[in-house]
């Protein structure tokens, strides 16, 4: 099934997710399946589970969008173990639709993570996959992109999306 994405402003969002401990059940399957597809229906290339109001360490990736089976990753329980080099480009979340900001990123990330089974694994990923890594894993600690621009530029954009709940079109 596809869930509807959490918005920011929902607490969900901003506070660490529980460690998974259970691996393997049909229900994690189940909930790995529909956060796929709930990732492809928002259009995004990763998607972590706060995200649908699920406050466990679980996150998607899929930088094909859907075109290569493949490149379709599952972090559970992931923490960033190396960072190398510098990357800056334009960064959205679909908790925070509408909006994106030039943010800076390490250029070469490794992650080291459980999959579905629960067996941990290392990988590392350039570019797009290495500003996934590190967006999802900030998520499942409760931190947002937004962090990662200016004071400025981020007073400015919660002030747009307090206009926007005014206004209803946020929620
Ligand atoms: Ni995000």
């Amino acid at each position: 099934m596809v869930y509807p994405i959490v918005k920011f402003g929902n607490p969900v969002l901003e506070r660490e997710a529980a460690d998974v401990a259970e691996f393997d059940t049909p229900e994690l399957h189940q909930f790995l399946a529909d956060m796929f597809e709930s990732m492809y229906a928002a259009k995004g290339v990763g998607l972590a589970a706060p995200q649908i109001g699920v406050g466990k360490k679980i996150a998607v990736i899929d930088t094909s969008n859907g075109e290569k089976p493949e490149e379709k990753l599952v972090l559970i329980n992931p923490q960033i173990v190396k960072v190398e080099g510098k990357q800056e480009g334009e960064e959205g979340c679909l908790s925070i639709p509408g909006f994106r900001e030039q943010v800076r990123r390490p250029k070469r990330v490794t992650v080291r993570a459980q999959d579905a089974t629960g067996l941990e694994f290392e990988k590392t990923g350039e570019d797009l996959l290495a500003r996934a890594f590190v967006h999802e894993t900030d998520h499942l600690y409760g931190r947002l992109y937004i962090l990662h621009i200016s004071a400025l530029k981020r007073d400015l954009m919660k002030r747009k999306i307090k206009k926007l709940q005014r206004a209803g079109e946020w929620d």
